[in-house]
């Protein structure tokens, strides 16, 4: 296990510094939180063939199995607000969004123009006090899976979209200097972050269910929530869950 390529492009940024390698694991997010107990510096990464409990957002389960696509998690002391999490996960989506010259959907997921989900982010913070102790960013991207089950329609690989396999580390080493760029812009420079995931967007614009609520995805608010257009005119800001397309009516 391990990478065939020289990864210069990754090493030479601060992400990325250590990496750790490992087979099989429970959860890369899991390893990451031990590490970053431990003190692991920022940008410690974690990469595994294949996770026996890969997690992701709502409890739900992240299947990974070996030998097919990328399973990673950051370690970040960002110095930011625990309030600004949401918008870490964000910066950190549209990161790997633009290294696959793919599409965000709100709030952590990375699609096609088919609006299949290639790959997921889920950020996990330590608070302490008003404080953040750490960030652990997880992202799993669908690479060279073959197929999905018919349970879950929406899910794509790249391969499945570029018709051929990819070399998983080549994908690495544009994803992290790509999630490097645009956390770092979090702190100073929020409103580009903000800007450009509004224009790589699958989900503004569009009537969609969020939130036990249906309307139209008006637009991101500073903060990261999603600001919805509700029929009676009143508009709602919804802070987590999952985006949907409306039924037609
Ligand atoms: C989601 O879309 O629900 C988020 C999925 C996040 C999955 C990744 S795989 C690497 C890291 N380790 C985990 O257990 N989960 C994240």
């Amino acid at each position: 296990m391990g990478p065939s390529l020289p990864m210069a492009e990754m090493l030479a940024s601060r992400l990325g510094r250590p990496v750790h390698w490992t087979a099989t694991t429970g959860s890369t997010n899991d390893d990451a939180r031990r590490l970053a107990e431990a003190g692991a510096p920022s940008g410690t990464l974690v990469v595994a063939d294949a996770q026996a409990a890969g997690r992701g957002r709502l409890g739900r389960a992240w299947y990974s199995p070996p030998g097919q696509n990328l399973y990673l998690s950051l370690v970040l002391r960002p110095g930011t607000r625990p309030e600004d999490t949401p918008l870490l996960c964000l910066a950190a989506g549209l990161g790997v969004a633009e290294a696959l010259d793919l599409r965000v959907k709100w709030p952590n997921d990375v699609v096609d123009s088919s609006d299949r989900k290639v790959a997921g982010l889920l950020a996990e913070a330590e608070i302490q006090g008003l404080s953040v102790r750490y960030v652990v960013v997880g992202v799993g991207i669908n690479v060279n899976q073959p197929s999905f089950p018919p349970e879950i329609p929406t899910a794509a690989s790249l391969a499945m979209i570029r018709g051929s396999a990819l070399d998983r580390w080549e994908i690495l080493a544009r994803v992290v200097p790509a999630m490097e760029a645009r956390l770092t812009q979090v702190e100073d420079r929020r409103e580009t972050v903000l800007a450009q995931w509004r224009q790589r967007s699958a989900t503004l614009g569009r009537r969609v269910r969020a939130g036990g609520r249906e309307g139209l995805a008006l637009g991101l608010r500073e903060d990261g929530a999603l600001l919805l257009g509700l029929d009676g005119g009143a508009v709602e800001a919804i802070l987590a869950g999952d985006v949907e397309p409306a039924p037609l009516r």
